[in-house]
């Protein structure tokens, strides 16, 4: 896709604009030692992106224990866990607007891009209203509606859709590996945060580093 080409963004939420992400790893984290799971980076790097009750599922299957609760007690492991997460999210304030990405949603809207999020979180509203942040996009996927997450490209075309958008002219942003295989499969252009995103059309170390500026200048 050429840099012209792009007519709006679609974003990620946890890792991309909200510094959220450490915040649900530290909640499975206790998941994890309380089923005896190991808890390893490798982990940690797999869960993002995935759906509240997928995550459980891998936690679980990463120590051997997928067989050992009823559908009953995953629900109860993974209500406690976001009742954890939450708990954590209230200390979130606008000020956890990951670095730069206040900037870039300015620069966006100033510009006349549309802007979306595709998150794989029931979350996101609530923690965009605690960044202050919900007023820039045209809406928010529901992830709720999906009939598959990522790396399905649902989630990344709905959120094209919400911009009244072709997924042509759509970039999306991310930091899990799941969601830069949706965005590919959606056929939008991927920038990943993160310079392990090895399938990512573009890349950036961090979010401090993501501008119009930049983001031409890696699309050459
Ligand atoms: C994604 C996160 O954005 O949302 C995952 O990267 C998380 O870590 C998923 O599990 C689902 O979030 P929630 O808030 O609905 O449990
Ligand atoms: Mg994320």
């Amino acid at each position: 896709m050429k840099f012209e080409d792009i007519k709006g963004f679609a974003f990620d939420l946890d890792g991309v604009i909200a510094d959220s992400a450490r915040l649900h790893a530290k909640a499975w984290h206790q998941t994890a030692d309380e089923v005896h799971s190991e808890w390893t980076p490798e982990l940690a790097e797999a869960l993002k992106g995935v759906s509240r009750m997928d995550s459980l599922g891998m936690i679980l299957k990463a120590g051997g224990h997928e067989n050992d609760y009823t559908e009953d007690e995953k629900v109860a492991l993974a209500t406690e866990k976001n009742t954890k997460y939450l708990k954590l999210v209230e200390s979130l304030t606008p000020d956890d607007v990951l670095p730069g990405m206040k900037a870039f949603l300015d620069e966006l809207k100033a510009s006349g891009y549309k802007m979306s999020v595709a998150s794989a979180s029931k979350n996101a509203p609530a923690i965009l209203k605690q960044l202050k942040i919900t007023d820039y996009f045209e809406g928010v996927v529901d992830p709720a509606k999906l009939h598959a997450g990522k790396p399905d490209p649902e989630i990344f075309s709905l959120a094209a859709g919400v911009m009244d958008l072709a997924p042509e002219v759509v970039a999306g942003l991310e930091d899990s590996g799941a969601g830069i295989k949706s965005i590919n499969a959606a056929g939008e252009l991927s920038i990943g945060i993160g310079n392990q995103l090895m399938e990512a059309d573009v890349r950036f170390a961090d979010t401090s580093e993501v501008s119009l500026k930049n983001i031409k200048a890696k699309l050459g």
